[in-house]
Order: C-alpha cells, then structure tokens, then sequence
C-alpha cells in the first residue's frame, strides 16, 4: 500500500491510515508537543491519552550539545522513551519568533535523519499575515529553495512539505501547487498561528482552502500549530489529518482550562464540566492550584474531541458537528459562514449519501446537499400537468397520505416542496437527502427562500408545462410567490 490510505470520508475529512517506519497511525490526530527540557507528561505517558505519534522539536535538541549527542547516539525514540512515530519540526517557528537562528536547511534536515525522525520537516520560513506581499513572495522563494533542498537530502524517512504564503490565497495556490510537484509524503499548513491567537477562523477558512485545492488529495495534510479542540471540526471538514499541540500546556501555564467550545479561566470555575480522569478524581481546588492537573485535563479534552471528530466521520454528521461546535463564539460562526461559501467545491468530495440531514439554522441551508440538489433539479422529466404543493409541511400523515393520492389522480406530476431543498417528487420521499432530512416545523426563512428559489428553476427548466402552485399559510407573503406567478397558477390553500 502506499503511505496514506484513506478509509472514511465525510465533507472533505476522512480517516486514514499513514504508514512510518514506527509504525501506522490513524488519522485525524493530533500529535502532543514533547520538550524534553520541561514536559509534566511524559512521552510514554502520552499513549494512555491516546497519542499514536509524538511532536519534538529538531532545533530544541540540536542546539544544546549535551542532548544532541545524546540523540544522534541513540536516536530520538530512545531519547525520548518513546517506541512509535515521532515527527519532528524544524526551528521554523523560532525562527519566526526570535527572527534568527544558529542552524541551516541543510544541517537541521540532515539532523532529523540522524536522529531517527519519522516525519521530517525542512526549515521553512514561517511568513506572518498581513505583510507586504513582496515580503510575502520573498519568503515564499526562499522557503520553496529550501524544500528542494530537503527533499534531495531526505528519501527514506518521511517529509513533509510546507505550505506558506501569509495570507495571500493565491500566493498559498502557487505555493501548494509548486510543493507538490517536488512531491512530499505529508504536507503541512505553515504561518497560520497568529491567525490562531487573533481568532480570525474565517481567515484560516480561505488559507486552508485554497491550499488543499493545489495539494494531492491523498495525502495527509497537517495543520501546524492548530491544537485548541474547538478548531478541530473545522479544520478536519476542509480536509486537514494532522495537529500538533503544545496548547494543552501553554493554556494550562496560563491557567486556562479547555472544553471543545472554547476556553475558561480556571479560577471562574465553580463546577468542572468534564469527567476524564483528572476532572473526576481531583476537586475544582485542587485542579485550579496544580498547573500540571490542568495540562493533564486539557489533553484529555483535546484527545476527547478528536475522537469525536472521527466518530462522526465514520457516522458522516461531520458537518452538524460543526453546526453545534461553531455555534460556541461568534468567531467560530464566522469560519462556519466561511465554509458555506465553498459549499459547491466541498459538495465535489462528499459523499453522496450519509447520516440523515439535521436542518440546525440558517448555515444548514448552505449546506453542499443543498447545492448539490439545486444543481440537479434538471433531471426531473415532467410533463402534462404539474402540481408543485407545500403541503409537506402538514403533520397528519394519514391526511397527508390521502391529500396526495387524489392529487396523483388529477395530475400527471406532484412535486412537494421541503425547505431548504424545494421541490421533490411524490417517489422521492425515502431518498437522500430530501427524504432524509429533518427540518424543524418553525423552519426559517432563509431555508424557505432556498426551497422557493429552486421551485422557480424548476418552473424556467420546464416553460412549456404547466404549472399548479399550491402553498399554505405559513409560506404567505414570501415575495418569491410573486414571481412564481409568471409561470404557474398559483392557488393558496384554504
Ligand atoms: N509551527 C507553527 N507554525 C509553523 C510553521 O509555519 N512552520 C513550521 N515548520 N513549524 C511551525
Ligand atoms: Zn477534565
């Protein structure tokens, strides 16, 4: 097999299976940060959280003699105490951090192969947002002259390629286009931190796109520094595998404890809203006083919600996961509109048919079924006379049942109209989506205008017809019925 196989998808998400030469990890995961300077947990300790692959700094190692000795004499998985896959990162980020370091491409790349590494990565250079776009360029040339170089060095080992381009969607184009031409086994989303910390989901939403829009769709891609449970839904609907966290102890230094839909201070707790391990053993007291307590519950809450991600994968909700996880601060709201404007290019990798359609508000409207259904609408044949009805929305089924029988008796066709979709055929009622679909009684406006819209394409796909449009109370005074009344009769029900 080849290094990633991929098992289930959902949206454009899917579990994996990547192969190093410590063995097979699956993805989505997420690889906790090891320091060997100051970690609390132990890299042996990470497995019982459910770490299949660890994160450790190349240039933390080599940049201090006694442990680079130490690494190139017994390799980094002894160093470390740690038998399964270990990547290892370049020094990029301190570069970023403290503009300089002591270390070049060829030396930190040739290092993480002598040590061991299972992922490689080469020093790229980490372009922060918002710069001046020659900055941005300049960054992008050398960082590109670097995986070149890595690449002639590294053959055995896994490498990943980087992705920059600060946030210049087409400079992240080029740059995903060109790496993936050198060909890596992994490739990584490099420069978005600052996005991390400043929230700007929305942001990280266009860089991740238009990256995996000019990477090899089988290949794990990973999104560096990303380790905040909140973000990973998200980030895994648009097609990321791989995380790395040092957030579990950089927010439990500052004394913040972690939950899938955000953040709280520690000291605001009164109650703790968790039951791992930790959360059930200790009192709030305790946990507020001990820092490594509340890096131990951050990483259970961080495995917690991977596993959650996955499952719904499997189950292919991913997307009402989101819906639910991005409800939790306006930020992540504007990441999850984000998305739905790419609805038509996620629509092309999801699978058509899954978990049943939960309407959970307006972004559910957008979502790519609904796309996907509008774009068919073209192949209902109908002809003769043509009943289009919003009875659906009637809860007595027997009534229902025998409303529509008359109806097949009068006309050649009945469509009935559910929002957000529109017009359905009477026969389609069990099928994805529209038949799978649960949408609440008091539905909103934006997935009626979506349903109306796609009734009068229906009507201008089809002028030769005609029409009968029969709507009931609830839909009276939408401003679409106006228009529908150019191509059809329009009746309003009693
Ligand atoms: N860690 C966080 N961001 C980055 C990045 O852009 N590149 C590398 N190599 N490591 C990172
Ligand atoms: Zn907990």
């Amino acid at each position: 097999m080849t290094e990633f196989e991929i098992r289930h998808k959902d949206l454009m998400g899917r579990i994996g299976k990547l192969r190093t030469s410590h063995g097979y990890i699956e993805t989505p995961t997420i690889m906790p940060v090891i320091n060997p300077n100051l970690n609390s947990i132990g890299a042996e300790e990470m497995k019982k959280y459910g770490a299949e692959i660890l994160i450790a700094n190349a240039y933390i190692i080599y940049r201090k003699e006694g442990l680079r000795e130490a690494a190139i004499k017994k390799g980094i998985h002894a160093l470390l105490g740690f038998e399964l896959p270990i990547m290892t990162d370049s020094g990029s980020y301190q570069l970023y951090e403290y503009k300089d370091i002591e270390v070049s491409n060829r030396e930190i790349v040739e290092f993480q192969q002598r040590i061991g590494s299972d992922i490689c990565v080469p020093l790229d250079i980490p372009t922060p947002p918002n710069v001046k776009r020659e900055r941005a360029k300049d960054d992008l040339e050398e960082t590109l002259r670097r995986m070149q170089e890595a690449r002639s060095l590294i053959q055995t080992n896994l490498l990943a390629g980087v992705v920059q381009g600060s946030t210049f969607l087409d400079l992240r184009g080029e740059c995903a286009q060109h790496v993936s031409e050198i060909g890596f086994e992994v490739y990584a989303i490099g420069g978005v931190v600052p996005l991390l910390e400043s929230y700007s989901f929305d942001k990280l939403v266009d860089i991740i796109v238009a990256s995996k829009l000019n990477l090899p769709l089988n290949a794990p891609v990973h999104l560096f520094g990303a380790g905040h449970p909140m973000i990973f839904p998200l980030a895994v609907a648009l097609g990321c595998d791989l995380f790395d966290s040092a957030a579990y102890a950089l927010y439990a230094k500052g004394k913040r404890y972690l939950t899938s839909d955000g953040t709280r201070k520690v000291e605001e707790l009164s109650y703790l809203p968790c039951s791992c391990p930790v959360c059930s053993s200790y009192s709030v007291k305790e946990i507020k006083e001990n820092e490594d307590l509340l890096a131990s519950h951050n990483l259970w809450v961080t495995f917690e919600e991977m596993r959650t991600v996955k499952q719904s994968i499997v189950e292919r909700s991913l997307w009402e996961l989101c819906e639910r996880r991005c409800r939790a601060y306006p930020a992540l709201l504007n990441a999850l509109i984000q998305m739905t404007k790419y609805s038509a290019l996620i629509e092309r990798y999801d699978p058509v048919t899954k978990h049943p359609f939960f309407y959970l508000g307006e972004s559910s409207a957008h979502r790519p079924e609904v796309l996907r259904y509008s774009s068919r609408l073209n192949r209902f044949t109908v002809s003769g006379k043509v009943l289009i009805s919003t009875f659906f929305l009637k809860k007595e089924p027997a009534l229902r049942k025998n409303r529509i029988s008359e109806e097949v008796e009068v006309f050649d066709h009945v469509f009935l109209v559910k929002p957000p979709f529109g017009p359905y055929p009477v026969g389609l009622e069990e099928s994805y989506p529209v038949g799978q679909s649960e949408i609440p009684t008091a539905v909103d406006n934006e997935a009626k205008t979506i349903a109306l819209q796609n009734v009068l394409k229906l009507l201008e796909l089809n002028r030769k017809v005609k029409f009968v449009f029969r709507y009931d109370r609830s839909w009276e005074g939408h401003p679409l019925i106006d228009e529908i009344r150019r191509y059809a009769e329009v009746r309003k029900e009693e």
